[in-house]
């Protein structure tokens, strides 16, 4: 088969709805090894597949991390909540990827700080088998399980940064998702009960037994649940404070252990 062109693949992607044609065209051709290859992608984008999961990777801090079908793509806005960690906490040296889906925030965290112990844990067995693809390289060990049930007890209050992306959609607004959400990502890593903060509210329960002395949980969530949230954290013992992106519309809750 002879090579696509960029503009053949560009119109292709346009006419299948892709706002993005011409940024993605090159995306697919940079990543295809072969002219077949780059048909096969084209093929599947168009039939309204995620561009990262058509790519087999996602841009996240400067890193590509390996995403499979199953498990939840990392969304840039997520990158808010790595850069809070490391200002919050720029010398850790024991790191939790909790709720850890392709290891993305773990993998992120890990190439930006000196030597940091890694551990990253999800209840799913297809994210856990993805984050080992991404941690494994930077030496981080990956658990499964439930939440704090996954962990080592070895970690029982050293953890410098907890770090946790956990589901936080409202059961009811699942369905308002965008497709590409709703069709290709699992309900586990999206639903977050009836108000959204189910998990948020058991990972803050847990989190002071985990967290070293001055150690930070961090959890991103939405405008409408921040003041909910941030009461929640508060409510376990820790000193808390959000952060806010307005570039990204990000929202971050971060707790400090101060006992
Ligand atoms: C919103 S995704 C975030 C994934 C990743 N941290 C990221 O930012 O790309 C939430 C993840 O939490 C996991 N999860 C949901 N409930 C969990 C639980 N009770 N224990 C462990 N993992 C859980 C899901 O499997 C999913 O991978």
């Amino acid at each position: 088969m002879p090579p696509l062109s960029m503009s053949s693949v560009a119109s292709a992607l346009r006419s299948a709805g892709c706002v993005f044609a011409e940024d993605e065209a090159e995306l697919i051709l940079a990543t295809a090894r072969t002219p077949d290859e780059a048909a096969a992608m084209l093929d599947r984008r168009v039939a309204g597949l995620p561009l990262e999961l058509v790519l087999g990777w996602a841009g996240f801090r400067g890193l590509r991390i390996t995403v499979e079908p199953g498990v939840f793509v990392p969304r840039r806005r997520t990158e808010f909540l790595v850069e809070q960690a490391l200002a919050a906490a720029p010398a850790a040296s024991v790191v939790v990827d909790l709720c850890c889906g392709s290891g993305a925030v773990g993998a992120a965290l890990a190439a930006s700080l000196d030597h940091a112990e890694l551990h990253a844990a999800d209840m799913d067995p297809a994210a856990a088998r993805c984050a080992r693809r991404n941690v494994g390289p930077l030496g981080g060990h990956v658990h499964v399980g439930d939440l704090f049930a996954a962990l080592p007890d070895t970690l029982l209050g050293r953890v410098d940064i907890l770090a946790a992306n956990v589901p936080y959609v409202p059961t009811g607004e699942v369905p308002l998702l965008p497709s590409e959400a709703r069709d290709h990502e699992p309900l586990v890593a999206l639903d977050g009960g009836a108000d959204g903060l189910d998990v948020l509210r058991r990972v803050a329960a847990g989190a002071p037994s985990w967290l070293a002395p001055g150690g930070r949980l961090l959890i991103e969530t939405s405008e409408r649940q921040a003041p909910l949230a941030v009461e929640t954290f508060r409510r376990s013992g820790l000193s808390t404070r959000l952060a806010v992106s307005d570039e990204w519309d990000a929202h971050v809750v971060i707790g400090t252990n101060t006992s």
